[in-house]
């Protein structure tokens, strides 16, 4: 049995797979989020932790195993936040910054304007955006006297890294997680010191980079000895659990953001406009790469529904809330709580919402919220297809979100091809699982290919002109947002 743990932005999940990749049982934990100013997002490392451990547990308590009886843990995780900790106590040193986070926007405006942008974007595949680590360790080491007290005691470390020291004593990465810190040199696979001197980062402050399915170590948190054997970033681990192993092979994941990733293959691609570039997965050395559009609030749009606003209880009340109307009446909401991610990528954009009347009320804000998930997915498609001119067949839907059916109908009208759900909708634990299968010498990395199994399709439904309609009014309110923000 494999144990996969998910740190992610809401909370932390574990899901124990048996050796066909079927889950056996289950655990999460919410954590806390800290909005200490406006902009700002931020997580208590020890939360991250003690949720995993948890989860974990509670994991292993639903199907009656215990921990001795694993062969092996997968970890994957939030990407680009980052933790700051002391290597001699192992203690943070800081709140972690979560990827959310905007409090570095000017100075990613600022090495804009230095003309950094083409260099960053050619060596790392990123772009000059709060949302990725870098700027965030450079905060850290500039504002939190903590941490530069603890001088060359402190380590720097996304969620994956701090998980991995805290349950095997080593400072390690894998190499998804690596490029997400725009530190990390795509084609040489390591942390680059142009990149480390740019952002003021030591390099020995940062962890080594090791494959997604490698033996990181031996945790005994939950008895007997268990290797740490798989680590990738949570959308990648997503990639790889959908079986897109082949070029052309596209998947989204609906959690807290979306992400689109399209597996580009063995070679390293020019920059994409509007896009990222991302080490899909290090297998022996190989890197796969994949094209991502990073969606920042999808989910996070109904919770901020549920807990902003107060007007519905459960995500769950959304569907029948969104059905309930014939169409959404002219009502458009942008969810840009943190900024627009891809292909616009503005962190200074805020959410709008478009369209209200004095007969507006929850169901249409419900409605609004739903197919604001969906536009922004279709938009990412879209971008996808016109950077690698490639025509998806379908798309490979996973998370929480995904048994939304309102949501994943809207989604395949909207896009106008198939929506496919796997059986497994928690692929991001999957994909642990099975990099940690790999990693453990249980499975090649061919077998993942016949543990993805389908449970349903969604057919679009609606002719070109309504599609068009509805994507006219979702793009003149995109128009007001970015209107509203400059
Ligand atoms: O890049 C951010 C992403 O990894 C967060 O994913 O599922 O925690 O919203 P999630």
């Amino acid at each position: 049995m494999i144990l996969a743990i998910d740190q992610g932005t809401t909370g932390s999940t574990a899901i124990l797979f048996d050796e066909d990749a079927r889950p056996l049982g289950r655990g999460y934990r919410e954590i806390k989020q800290h909005y200490p100013r406006p902009g700002w997002v931020e997580h208590d490392p020890r939360e991250l932790v003690e949720s995993a451990l948890h989860a974990a547990r509670d994991a292993l308590r639903a199907a009656g195993v215990e921990g001795r009886q694993l062969r092996a843990i997968g970890i994957t995780n939030q990407r680009e936040t980052v933790v700051a900790w002391d290597v001699r106590s192992g203690e943070p040193l800081a709140p972690a910054i979560v990827w959310q986070d905007r409090r570095t926007a000017d100075r990613c405006q600022e090495l804009r304007e230095h003309g950094r942008e083409p260099f960053l974007r050619e060596r790392t595949g990123l772009l000059l955006d709060p949302y990725f680590s870098a700027t965030k360790i450079q905060w850290l080491l500039l504002n939190e006297p903590a941490v530069a007290e603890a001088g060359p005691r402190a380590r720097f470390g996304t969620v994956d890294s701090w998980l991995c020291f805290q349950l095997c004593g080593r400072h390690a990465t894998d190499a998804s997680n690596a490029s997400r810190t725009l530190l990390f040199d795509l084609a040489a696979l390591a942390f680059d010191e142009d990149l480390c001197a740019l952002f003021e980062v030591p390099r020995s402050a940062l962890p080594e980079v090791l494959p997604s399915a490698a033996v990181y170590g031996e945790t005994e948190v939950f008895g007997g000895r268990v290797p740490v054997a798989g680590i990738a970033g949570d959308q990648q681990a997503a990639l790889f659990g959908q079986a897109c192993l082949a070029s052309g092979e596209l998947k989204n994941t609906y959690g807290t953001g979306s992400f689109v990733l399209e597996n580009v293959g063995e070679r390293l691609p020019p920059p994409a406009h509007g896009l990222v570039t991302t080490i899909a997965w290090l297998l022996d050395d190989r890197p796969t790469y994949a094209l991502e559009a990073s969606i920042f609030v999808t989910g996070a749009a109904v919770q901020w529904l549920r807990d902003g606003l107060g007007l519905i209880a459960d995500a769950a009340e959304t569907e029948a809330l969104a059905a309930s109307l014939p169409d959404n009446e002219g009502v458009y909401f942008v969810p840009a709580l943190t900024g627009l991610g891809s292909p616009h990528w503005d962190p200074h954009a805020r959410g709008t919402i478009v369209g209200l009347t004095r007969g507006t009320g929850r169901a249409h804000l419900a409605r609004a919220a739903l197919e604001a998930i969906a536009y922004q997915s279709a938009d990412a498609v879209a971008t996808m297809r016109a950077r690698t001119g490639l025509e998806p067949q379908f798309l490979r839907a996973d998370g929480g979100a995904t048994v939304n059916r309102f949501l994943m109908q809207f989604q395949a009208d909207v896009l106008g091809i198939p929506v496919a759900v796997p059986e497994v909708n928690e692929t991001t634990a999957l994909g642990a699982a099975l990099l940690a299968g790999v990693g453990a010498g249980l499975w090649s990395s061919e077998d993942v290919r016949d543990r993805w199994r389908e449970r349903v399709r969604y057919e679009p439904r609606i002719s070109d002109t309504e599609r068009e309609y509805l994507l006219e009014g979702w793009r003149r309110a995109l128009q007001a947002t970015r209107a509203a923000s400059s």
